[in-house]
């Protein structure tokens, strides 16, 4: 069970849309010679149509794009003979128009997270939401800059963009030798070696790769190896080595310049992560004890997914398993209800393919089918019993009043609100201004309101209209001042289903115009991640 536990890493990619995540994914998943060509996850030729076809089945059914993990097994050049592989866990973070509470739910479910920023471009909204998150929640943060290949900015510009702007100290592992563009190799900073990279056809295959020492380097390289030494000491001088206290304590970051097009610097990731990102560990339940990963089976439900499969209208839920080993078919018990939940359809599930899971450790993802009574933040478990503390809410930013569209419809609209509601779908606003009838519907991305309207109609045969409201931004406050802001223009206070009080703003300057007129008005922001 300690061994099982130890081989594993379970992390998440966090990036803006375009950065690379998906070919940086299926590098990864070559490398570990899971496929043996990249492009096997998604197609590489067709890729972009089997994507795109599933997120239009998806959305034309209504349901939110896909969210899962993949698994596979890597041996480490450090590895001896008689190891057994380590196992890989990459959780999917949904991240593109499909931006949404369940983007920063996956953050629950890892223990790293790899940083992916295009060496172009820098640092982008979506990867500084997530790393917030990150932050909050204490999870270390490994940085790739990608698309070495293409121009880009330098190497020291980036590390002072991602210091500044984020307080994170990048301690770069493996330094590019040439620059953006003109991506020959990586200097090893703790070895001083050279790892000099061969092309392949379209990035295929593995990236041949040429061990050598410093002296061959300056040979073969000339200035550009001068200049990656150079770099590379001033880091060092300026106390930029990696430390893995630091690194766990989210103050410094390694780095690593990679291709994800062409293989580069894949193998230095999937390395760095065997080697440096903590393996699964305990977690506190709701009274702050510690269940231990060698204790008996428990696990956090992350993600609840409505209809993948047409032709039966399931429900899956995700876990992620905190201790314990799970075995498929054992009858483990829902902590929020008491009751017993049997695991007969679990599945490992990536993309469309699924297949059965019949063993799984901490660290894993597992997929459960029928899950009708799960809902994100849920603990399952084996006695001793545990409950997990909830998985907090965040902050929304897109507000829109949903109205159900005929009258005798009403009762059915209430039932299918309340399920969307405890699913985590939305957050549910309500107050006696607009009524029952018309609640209001709080996200973070706005593609949540179509998959509430369109899982209305096909699950509840309720057809409903959503009107966007002209708020952007929600702060909690308490009764007594709820009272002035209902006065104040451009402001609604709502209460929400598990109680908090949310007053809405039109936009951070009406927020700041009544902060500034009522200062002593309770006014505190929705953290990405208030635990
Ligand atoms: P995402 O999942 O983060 O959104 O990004 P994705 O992997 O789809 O990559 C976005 C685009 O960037 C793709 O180009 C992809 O080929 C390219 N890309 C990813 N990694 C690298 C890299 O290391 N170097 C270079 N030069 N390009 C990279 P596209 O033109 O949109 O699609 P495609 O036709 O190339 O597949």
């Amino acid at each position: 069970m300690g061994r099982e536990v130890k081989r594993r890493r379970t992390f998440a990619i966090i990036s803006h849309p375009d950065a690379g995540k998906s070919t940086m994914t299926e590098a990864l998943a070559l490398h570990a010679r899971m496929i043996s060509e990249a492009g096997a996850i998604h197609g590489k030729a067709g890729r972009k149509s089997t994507v795109s076809d599933w997120m239009e089945m998806e959305k034309a059914r209504g349901i939110s794009v896909s969210s899962t993990a993949l698994q596979f097994n890597y041996t480490s050049e450090h590895d001896g003979p008689d190891d057994a592989p380590h196992v890989i866990n990459l959780v999917d973070t949904p991240g593109h128009a499909d931006f949404s509470e369940d983007t920063y739910r996956v953050l629950t479910a890892v223990d790293a997270a790899v940083m992916l920023i295009d060496a172009a471009k820098g640092l982008e909204p979506q990867t500084l939401k997530l790393f917030q998150v990150c932050r909050h929640r204490g999870i270390p943060v490994i940085t790739v800059i990608n698309k070495w290949d293409r121009p880009g900015q330098t190497p020291l510009e980036l590390i002072d963009e991602i210091t500044e702007r984020i307080g994170l100290t990048p301690t770069p592992l493996y330094f590019p030798v040439g620059i953006a563009g003109d991506f020959r190799g990586l200097l090893d900073r703790r070895t001083g070696e050279y790892v000099h990279f061969t092309r392949t056809a379209g990035g295929a295959k593995v990236a041949p790769e040429e061990i050598m020492d410093a002296d061959a380097a300056a040979a073969r390289e000339g200035d550009e190896w001068t200049t990656a030494l150079e770099e590379s000491e001033l880091l060092t001088e300026m106390g930029q080595d990696h430390d893995q206290e630091l690194f766990l304590a989210g103050q410094t970051s390694p780095m690593i310049f990679a291709s994800a097009m062409l293989n580069f610097g894949v193998r230095q990731l999937l390395e760095t992560l065997v080697e440096l990102a903590p393996a699964p560990e305990g977690r506190a339940d709701v009274d702050g004890t510690v269940r231990e990963v060698t204790e008996p089976f428990s696990a956090v439900v992350f993600k609840v997914q409505a209809g993948m499969d047409a032709s039966h209208r399931d429900r899956l839920a995700y876990m992620r398993i905190v201790s314990g080993e799970f075995e498929r078919g054992m009858v483990v018990t829902h902590a929020q209800t008491g009751k017993p939940f049997a695991t007969k359809y679990a599945q490992a599930v990536f993309g469309r393919d699924r297949s059965t899971v019949d063993l799984a450790y901490p660290g894993d993802v597992v997929g459960l089918v029928n899950a009708m009574a799960l809902a994100p933040g849920d603990t399952l478990f084996i006695d001793p019993k545990v409950q997990y503390p909830p998985i907090p809410s965040f902050a929304p930013e897109h507000f829109s009043a949903l109205r159900v569209n005929t009258a005798d419809k009403y009762k059915q609209f209430r039932k299918a609100m309340d399920q969307l509601d405890s699913e985590g779908v939305v957050q549910v606003l309500r107050n006696d201004l607009r009524g029952d009838a018309s609640p209001v519907l709080a996200a973070v991305g706005p593609m949540q309101f179509e998959v509430v309207t369109a899982r209305m109609k096909s699950e509840f045969g309720v057809a409903t209209t959503i009107e966007p409201l002209g708020y952007s931004l929600a702060r909690r406050t308490d009764a007594d001042s709820a009272v002035e802001l209902g006065r104040q223009r451009g402001v609604e206070v709502f209460t929400r289903t598990d109680g908090a009080l949310l007053a809405l703003f039109s936009d951070k300057w009406r927020l700041q115009y009544v902060e500034k007129e009522h200062p002593d008005l309770t006014l505190e922001p929705l953290v990405a991640t208030a635990d």
